[in-house]
């Protein structure tokens, strides 16, 4: 790649590469796809399960390295105490009766957040789906749990602070890289597609740094109705923009 594309590139990288490597998506729209059926929340919810099930696949299928996913956000215990412990049902369900199919796919599991907030068992399902899809190299799925971003740059920046009081790093030698480092999402490449269902425009505290040159689509769609056909416009809408990363 020349130096002029590398400024102005466009979502193929100017190499023909019309595929985002890591895609971030914000489900939302579950509770307005029940209402609309009369059904109670957990409905959408469940229907928005499946739609995982759908998106990973079809990621895989398309060739995206990276799948972010932001299932339980930091201020999502805010919900009433019946819908968050039908939400971490979900996510054990999915741990447990989905790891197979991860398999199958060749996807890794990694998640992102605060782990220490959730029950001791989802913990431990999550280690256990972790160990047990450690060998996948086709798509890294990455679920967000008690996810912020702004508690994930806190952390960081806590991380740092000790090190320094240690004495192992001095302030000058903090840079992009030394706190990208620090983050949850260390190692992986940037966010080059943010999605968001339902029609809403916010980001809502998800992946603030990572997604800093994402190029960003708010989709209609309710989530639960999100399919490998929606992930696929996305895709082939993202290949049409027109990237710049700060140059002209
Ligand atoms: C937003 O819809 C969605 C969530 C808060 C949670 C996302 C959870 C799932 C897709 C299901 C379980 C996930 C896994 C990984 C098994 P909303 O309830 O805010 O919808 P609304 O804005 O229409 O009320």
């Amino acid at each position: 790649m020349t130096a002029a594309t590398a400024l102005s590139v466009r979502g193929d990288g100017g190499g023909g590469r019309a595929v985002p490597r890591h895609v971030a998506i914000i489900m939302d729209g579950n509770g307005r796809w029940a209402k609309a059926r009369f059904l109670p929340r957990i409905a959408g919810h469940r229907q928005g399960a499946e739609a995982v099930r759908r998106t990973v696949r079809a990621a895989g299928e398309i060739g995206i390295e990276v799948l972010t996913l932001y299932a339980f956000s930091s201020e999502n215990w805010r919900r009433p105490v019946e819908e968050v412990s039908d939400l971490m049902g979900l996510l054990r369900h999915f741990l447990k009766a989905e790891v197979a199919e991860l398999v199958a796919n060749g996807a890794r599991l990694r998640v992102i957040g605060d782990l220490a907030r959730l029950d001791a068992d989802v913990r431990a399902l999550i280690d256990e789906a972790i160990a047990r899809t450690a060998s996948g190299t086709r798509l890294t799925l990455v679920l967000a749990l008690n996810y912020g971003a702004q508690d994930e740059l806190v952390r960081a920046a806590r991380a740092l602070a000790e090190e320094a009081r240690a004495g192992t790093l001095v302030p000058e030698a903090i840079d992009v890289e030394e706190i990208e480092a620090r983050l949850d999402t260390a190692g992986l490449p940037p966010v080059d597609l943010l999605i968001r269902t339902s029609g809403e425009v916010r980001l809502s505290n998800f992946l603030l740094w990572q997604a800093a040159y994402a190029e960003l689509m708010f989709v209609d769609t309710l989530w639960p109705d999100f399919d490998a056909a929606a992930l696929a416009e996305a895709v082939t809408r993202f290949g049409a923009r027109e990237r710049r990363f700060g140059g002209l």
